[in-house]
């Protein structure tokens, strides 16, 4: 069951400083035309450079950013539309989790307090029983229920990380939307957050948007991956399709850009040379054809058309996979 569906959603910012009082004002278009759905119980990995748009179309999907156009269907109702309460019915039912686990918890409280507010704005526990719940959920994230009576700064990264993630499970979400989310964290923490996040999603069929620069992960994490580029999503489909067949330059470069462990491996020359372009100007045609090794003359003019391979979708001119 399709639980969320963005259709053709667009964000821009206009840019720090440029057109004082509105005049001659230049805009970031950091969301451009993205389309994507997400079922019940999937997981879907969102990669790209930094820049790319990602945290901004996670945040507009929650409503925590303005959009300039666009659906976001959840549950079937369009939440560019919506009323207070359908906002608010969005705000009951999805979390966000973030990349800096301290940051994102309150110092001067307790995990236990910070755990129990939720719950009492959420409204769903009976007041007596949120100690209760506080403890259920610790135990559901790996931790001691011991732990409520500690502050953030007294955990390890790790610790803090899980307490987030128990954060957003308190809300009793069906979609999380996790932002670089174990970045921070060393790689044996790491390991354990995502086995977490499977058995959860196994557990409570939740929806996950995981937001990620490391593709390792997202290949192990993710059912679905899309991959954007200058605020389009330039290749999505079954983890397996993209990473062992990519279609677009773009991915084939990032994949390829992965450090690779196997000595007897070639080395490439750099498969992404360059910075992606200035998102105030992005190149006209397929935006990435002035980093692109198959470029054609084109690629500078037209857009690229859409394929779609049994819904492994891409934009390109070319046609055949590439790794
Ligand atoms: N509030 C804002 N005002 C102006 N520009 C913004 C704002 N937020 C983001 N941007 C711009 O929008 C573009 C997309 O940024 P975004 O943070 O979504 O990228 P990202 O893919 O999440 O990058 P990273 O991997 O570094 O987190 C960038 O050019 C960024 O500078
Ligand atoms: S459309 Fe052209 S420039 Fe764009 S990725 Fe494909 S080959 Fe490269
Ligand atoms: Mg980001």
């Amino acid at each position: 069951m399709t639980l969320l569906q963005v259709k053709d959603l667009q964000v821009r910012f206009a840019a720090p400083g440029s057109g004082l009082f509105g005049i001659n004002r230049q805009w970031v278009q950091a969301v451009n035309g993205v389309s994507l759905s997400l079922a019940a119980g999937q997981v879907l990995g969102l990669v790209g450079e930094s820049g790319s748009g990602k945290s901004t179309l996670g945040r507009a999907i929650l409503r925590l950013n303005d959009m300039t156009a666009g659906q976001i269907l959840f549950d079937g109702v369009d939440m560019a539309q919506g009323g207070r309460l359908d906002i608010e019915r969005l705000r009951h039912e999805t979390a966000m989790i973030f990349q800096d686990p301290y940051a994102a918890l309150n110092p001067r409280l307790s995990i236990g307090e910070t755990l129990a507010e939720v719950l009492r704005v959420r409204g769903t526990v009976a007041a007596p029983l949120i100690r209760q719940r506080v403890d259920e959920l610790l135990t559901l994230v790996g931790l001691r229920p011991e732990l409520a009576r500690r502050k953030p700064g007294s955990l390890s990264g790790g610790q803090c990380q899980r307490v987030g993630i128990a954060r957003a499970l308190a809300i009793e979400p069906r979609l999380i939307i996790a932002d670089e989310c174990v970045a921070a964290l060393d790689v044996s923490i790491q390991g354990q957050i995502i086995n977490l996040l499977l058995e959860l999603r196994q557990r409570m069929n939740l929806a996950i948007l995981f937001i990620a620069h490391d593709l390792a992960i997202v290949r192990r994490l993710c059912d679905r991956v899309a991959v954007m580029y200058l605020g389009h999503i330039v290749e999505e489909g079954p983890t397996e399709a993209v990473f062992g067949s990519p279609r677009h330059p773009y991915t084939a470069a990032l994949i390829q850009s992965i450090p690779q462990i196997d000595p007897t491996r070639p080395l490439l020359g750099d498969p992404l040379p360059g910075e992606p372009p200035s998102p105030l100007n992005i190149p006209s045609g397929c935006a990435f054809h002035p980093r692109c090794r198959y470029a054609q003359p084109i690629c500078a003019v037209t857009p690229p058309p859409l394929h779609d391979l049994n819904g492994h979708r891409y934009r390109c001119v070319l046609g055949e996979p590439l790794l």
